[in-house]
């Protein structure tokens, strides 16, 4: 069987590190990007095909250029706040594109699809922390055109026999421990490189999102999960569906929960800089507390995140920032 897998959204965050842990597992990733919001620079494992998954020719050219197996999707709109303002784009790019890749893939014969999806599906959580059975009710239109997809896979599993996994992250965040990839968004909106830019003082102080929160400091808890940890769930997700065909719904966390001022902390004592913040009113389409069950994952793919404590993930990414101090917003 070929070893080519086509990664769409590889340019972006979590798919360049898929990318380069795909290399090194022997497979050959083709990164398939139309650069909206991904960096040229971190294709670094395979080719590079600059494209739209709304392009279903130029897919198809590629496919049956590369000849891949498998496709791992991650090319979508991923602001859940832009979102609430601009849900047309959303339903657009992960809903809409997302139908006009399976359409290429089914079109094309290639039967694997692990696609990302998030925990932004859930809405605010009926208890915790959230299995995969919990109910499905999104709190905006990044969560809902997710959801869709999902729904989309399920359907197309049952009538062309596509095999999936839907992979519902949790909070990506950290930086390859070799200090090869990071997060680098033009326009960034997540909390552990807006605060590290707050403490480089490349930026002013960090908006905190609502303090009065039903939490202990008041402040939104999440699950915090290394992208390098993310990255190789995919792969185990994909061989997974290879030996047993099938689908797979399943989350990517790591049921420990930290508040917005713990991760505060933490970015302080490991870079010994201050994070200077000033409180916003919260929004009122977030939920107060996110945290995964991610037994299944666990369980089924053997999946063990090696570098999702707290402290590794600032590290990472702290290191990360300091090496590439530019690209910090
Ligand atoms: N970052 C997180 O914490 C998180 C959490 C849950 C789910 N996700 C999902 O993971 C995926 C990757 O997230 P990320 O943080 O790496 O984001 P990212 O923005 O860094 O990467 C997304 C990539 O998709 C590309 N892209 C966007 N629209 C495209 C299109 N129409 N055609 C081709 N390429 C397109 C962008 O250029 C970018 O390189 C997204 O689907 C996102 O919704 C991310």
């Amino acid at each position: 069987m070929s070893k080519t897998i086509l990664v769409t959204g590889g340019a972006g965050y979590i798919g360049s590190h898929i990318c380069k842990a795909l290399s090194k597992k022997g497979y050959r990733p083709v990164v398939y990007d139309d650069l909206s919001h991904g960096n040229l620079w971190s294709v670094r494992w395979g080719p590079f095909v600059k494209g739209s998954i709304h392009d279903h020719a130029s897919l198809t050219t590629t496919i049956e250029h590369y000849e891949p197996f498998a496709v791992i999707h991650l090319a979508g709109s991923i602001h859940a706040r832009e979102a609430i303002i601009k849900p047309s784009q959303f339903y657009y790019n992960n809903t809409e594109g997302s139908r006009i890749l399976l359409q290429a893939l089914i079109d094309n014969g290639i039967g694997f699809c692990v696609f990302s999806s998030t925990a932004a599906v859930y809405g605010n959580p009926k208890y915790l922390p959230i299995d995969e059975d919990h109910p499905k009710a999104p709190l905006n239109a990044y969560g809902k055109s997710k959801w869709a997809v999902e729904t989309m896979l399920e359907d197309f599993e049952h009538a062309y026999g596509l095999q999936f996994a839907s992979l519902r992250y949790f909070n990506a965040c950290g930086a390859d421990p070799e200090g090869d990839l990071g997060e680098s968004h033009p326009q960034e909106t997540h909390l552990i490189p807006l605060a590290i830019a707050a403490a480089m003082e490349k930026r002013g102080p960090l908006s905190l999102f609502g303090n009065h929160h039903p939490t202990p400091d008041g402040t939104a808890i999440r699950d915090y999960v290394h992208v390098t940890d993310l990255a190789e769930a995919h792969i185990l997700a994909l061989e997974h569906l290879l030996e047993e065909k099938g689908k797979l719904c399943l989350n990517l966390g790591t049921g420990q929960g930290y508040s917005v001022l713990e991760v505060l902390r933490s970015i302080q004592e490991i870079s010994g800089r201050d994070v200077p913040y000033q409180i916003q009113p919260s929004f009122t389409h977030d939920s107060s507390i996110l945290v995964a069950n991610a037994t299944k994952a666990l369980t089924l793919l053997g999946w063990t995140p090696r570098y999702s404590d707290l402290s590794t993930i600032i590290k990472t990414a702290w290191q990360w920032y300091l090496s590439q101090e530019e690209a910090v917003v």
